[in-house]
């Protein structure tokens, strides 16, 4: 399993904490930034992480900025990424099982370390359970077929 991981300057803290997790768990993560809390822009980082999971470069993405909402909006943009925001444990498992995202956002303002880390072990594993869902997935793709020329 090979992680892409970004933030901005509101979700840089609790990216380093998930890479250390994950790290000591021995998964591969690469970190796309940013690299101190000097203030950024999450589409900037949004974009990079994305493109890096929609070219399967990576199983998943993980995104951080200070609500996990405007980092998780950036991505939804870049076709064939879909992008959860999670800030429980139950979301985290459904968005794999039924929405099949690939790439999960947090708020870093919003849940607190212990939590994060749960969210992210849950994530990562989860399976989508297809079926049903892939009809779903489907019609999502056509969506992005019909806009994006
Ligand atoms: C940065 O201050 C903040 O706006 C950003 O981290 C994020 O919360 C945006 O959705």
């Amino acid at each position: 399993m090979r992680i892409a991981i970004g933030s901005d300057h509101g979700g840089f803290r609790l990216k380093g904490e998930i890479m250390e997790h994950l790290k000591v768990k021995g998964i591969e993560i690469v970190d796309f930034g940013t690299f101190s809390e000097d203030s950024c822009d999450y589409p900037d980082v949004a974009l990079e992480v994305a493109q890096a999971v929609a070219d399967k470069k990576f199983t998943f993405g993980i995104l951080v900025c200070g609500t996990g909402i405007g980092i998780g909006i950036a991505a939804n943009k870049v076709p064939g990424i879909r992008a959860a925001l999670c800030s429980d444990t139950f979301s985290a498992h459904a968005c794999r099982e039924h929405n099949d995202a690939n790439i999960l956002t947090i708020g870093q303002r919003v849940v607190g370390t212990g939590l994060a880390l749960d969210i992210v072990e849950t994530f990562l594993k989860a399976e989508f359970e297809g079926s049903r869902h892939s009809k779903r997935i489907d019609k999502i793709s056509q969506i992005e077929a019909k806009y994006y020329k």
